[in-house]
């Protein structure tokens, strides 16, 4: 069982935080029509609970969403059994041809299973390259640095009807990375379970990412939007092409 994004963790994303899958949903399908992607295979990498995939399925594209987490995966394949999930993680998946690839919601951030380094990207933006049909689109959000203000420790929380989550975020600028410590507590009959993990991001320059995937080859485009969708702060959304 992974560490991470847990059952509660998971559920709690689903039911709590799935307002940015479901607001990026609809500008993401219209960058595939744009580019004349109508139909094919979409690689959705840290597919989490599979809320963009079922968007995906609904128009018709077959989907291989990957994640490292069991439980958001056993979520994702009872939202949609007929698309096809895997529990993996992105730096070691062979990922197959196909027509586009997505990473929505900092996937690339995360350091759960690889080593901090600001290149350690770029494998894996090589490997998505050679699986892209001529045309096809990678589209993902990284977050920069900028959330929490330097030196200081944020907190907040957020509530369900069977849930409590609280966040403490903390930046250091020195390594670039964010850590989040996230405390859970899920209602379970008459008690409510509390399960704690700490999640730590890699934090990127997106200029640096941009730079990253053009020497590869993609044509690539930095926004702070999907469409009418405002992403948080210190958020950049990339849609690169490969010509
Ligand atoms: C914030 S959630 C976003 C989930 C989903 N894309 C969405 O928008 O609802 C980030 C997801 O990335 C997954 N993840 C993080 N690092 C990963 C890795 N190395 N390989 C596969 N999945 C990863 C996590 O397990 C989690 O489900």
């Amino acid at each position: 069982m992974s560490h991470w994004y847990q059952p509660d963790l998971a559920y709690i994303h689903d039911v709590g935080f799935g307002d940015y899958a479901h607001q990026a949903a609809p500008a993401l399908l219209a960058q595939l029509q744009s580019h004349h992607l109508s139909s094919g295979l979409v690689v959705d990498l840290g597919c989490g609970s599979g809320i963009w995939a079922e968007y995906l399925c609904q128009a018709d594209y077959q989907v291989f969403g990957v994640d490292l987490s069991e439980a958001m995966i056993e979520l994702a394949r009872t939202r949609i059994p007929q698309a096809e999930f895997r529990v993996d993680s992105i730096f070691t998946t062979p990922i197959p041809a196909c027509q586009a690839v997505t990473a929505i919601g900092e996937v690339l951030n995360y350091l759960f299973d690889s080593d901090r380094n600001t290149s350690r990207l770029v494998p894996v933006f090589q490997r998505i390259f050679a699986a892209l049909t001529s045309g096809g689109l990678f589209i993902f959000d990284i977050v920069e640095p900028g959330q929490v203000p330097p030196e200081t420790i944020s907190q907040s929380f957020r509530e369900g009807e069977d849930w409590v989550v609280l966040v403490e975020k903390y930046e250091d600028l020195s390594s670039m990375t964010l850590t989040r410590r996230i405390i859970t507590f899920r209602q379970d009959g008459s008690f409510y379970r509390k399960v704690e993990e700490v999640h730590k991001q890699q934090l990127y320059d997106s200029a640096e990412i941009a730079t990253q995937l053009q020497q590869i080859g993609f044509q690539v485009q930095v926004l702070d939007h999907y469409g009418p969708f405002q992403l948080p702060i210190a958020r950049k959304a990339v849609i690169a092409c490969k010509r």
